[in-house]
């Protein structure tokens, strides 16, 4: 097979060896070196694919002939790894979040758009059928206007101890929210706790405000008994739920609601309840396809599905805000005023 796009990974972790995987299965693609500073994470591959080159001297995917480059480290790494890749002319795919804070983030979409390269964030959800058909619902008006949605992502652990849960786990779900609502918030409040690790937050509650008076809601954290991934959308017409950790019915249609003008009292509603067919795709693969397709077709934009730059920068700038927010005196339970763009 003609192989017209060669890939690097950095970061042979729990997620780096995912993305090669289905950057591998696309068509006329592969990923030819793997580098981590940790020689042992490596070990196993080298045994495995004796095709691929593997290196802990990260300059060495630099200056390879690799045309893409995908960095899956810590989130600390981020920037310095995406910056050295752009300057030295590869396109590149950055695990979500892009970098620590938004400065960096903006240096470097200003540094891709001067090198004319791609800069990608891993934002996975965006690429979830699921997500895709709440989002159909929602823009085609299906669920009447929107009060308000709120989106839990819990478990116990996985515990990081270079950034906060807020950092760790709430860009998927302000990517999701505004992803399906194509609008941003104006208004954000935290409320953060530090229960295991000093300094280090791990259950957190973010709420949202919009100008048209709908509001969100994120709870995120890693000391939960059990593992949720669920957005629910209240509407004044329909009600829906995207559960992710449910692959037989993720997105349900709730016909229920209430007329608190109703004669006598209050009247409510509880219609049938709707779970669409979902064809499915691995999220991941349509992420890294779309990374493969706007390198091959030259889009040179720094973000998703040409969608301007500054709006990808949006769930950084809100996660930002929050983790500014909870850094306070570092332990026990932190909140903060809202914070008003
Ligand atoms: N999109 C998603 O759904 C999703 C899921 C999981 C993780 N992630 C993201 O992927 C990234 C990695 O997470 P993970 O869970 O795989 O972490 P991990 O700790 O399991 O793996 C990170 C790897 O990077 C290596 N590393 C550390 N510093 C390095 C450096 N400077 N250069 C090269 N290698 C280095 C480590 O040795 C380790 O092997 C994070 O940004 C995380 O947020 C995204």
């Amino acid at each position: 097979m003609q192989i017209d796009l060669s890939f690097g990974v950095i970061g042979w972790g729990y997620w780096g060896p995912k993305i090669a995987r289905n950057l591998d299965s696309l068509p006329q693609a592969k990923v030819t070196m793997v580098a981590d500073l940790d020689a042992r994470r490596l070990a196993p591959l080298s045994m495995k694919h004796s095709g691929i080159q593997t290196t802990t001297q990260i300059e060495d995917v630099f200056r390879s002939e690799v045309d893409g480059v995908v960095i899956a480290t810590p989130v600390r790494t981020h920037y310095q790894l995406a910056k050295q890749a752009l300057l030295q002319g590869k396109h590149v795919l950055v695990e979500k979040p892009l970098t620590a804070n938004v400065a960096e983030a903006e240096e470097l979409v200003a540094l891709a758009q001067e090198q004319r390269r791609i800069l990608m964030v891993g934002h996975t959800f965006e690429y979830s059928p699921a997500v895709n058909e709440l989002r159909k619902l929602i823009q085609r008006g299906e669920l009447g206007k929107i009060y308000s949605i709120e989106a839990e992502r819990l478990n116990l652990g996985l515990f990081r101890n270079d950034i906060n849960v807020i950092w760790d786990l709430a860009p998927h779900d302000v990517s999701i929210l505004l992803y399906l609502l194509g609008k941003r918030p104006v208004q954000v409040e935290v409320q953060a706790h530090a229960h295991l690790q000093r300094h280090i937050h791990d259950i957190a509650h973010l709420n949202l405000g919009f100008t048209d008076g709908m509001t969100a809601h994120i709870h995120v954290s890693w000391l939960h008994p059990c593992k949720i991934r669920r957005v629910t959308v209240i509407g004044d017409a329909r009600m829906a739920v995207y559960d992710d950790t449910n692959p037989a019915e993720m997105l349900k249609i709730y016909n229920k609601g209430a007329d608190v003008h109703a004669d006598p009292g209050v009247s409510y509603r509880f219609g049938e309840v709707t779970i669409p067919y979902i064809d499915w795709i691995e999220p991941l693969h349509l992420e890294c396809e779309d990374f493969a397709t706007a390198i091959r077709t030259s889009l040179v934009h720094c973000t998703y599905r040409g969608d301007a730059a500054k709006s990808d920068l949006e769930p950084l700038h809100l996660s930002a805000t929050a983790r500014c927010a909870s850094r306070g005196p570092n332990k026990g339970t932190l909140s903060t005023s809202a914070h008003n763009w």
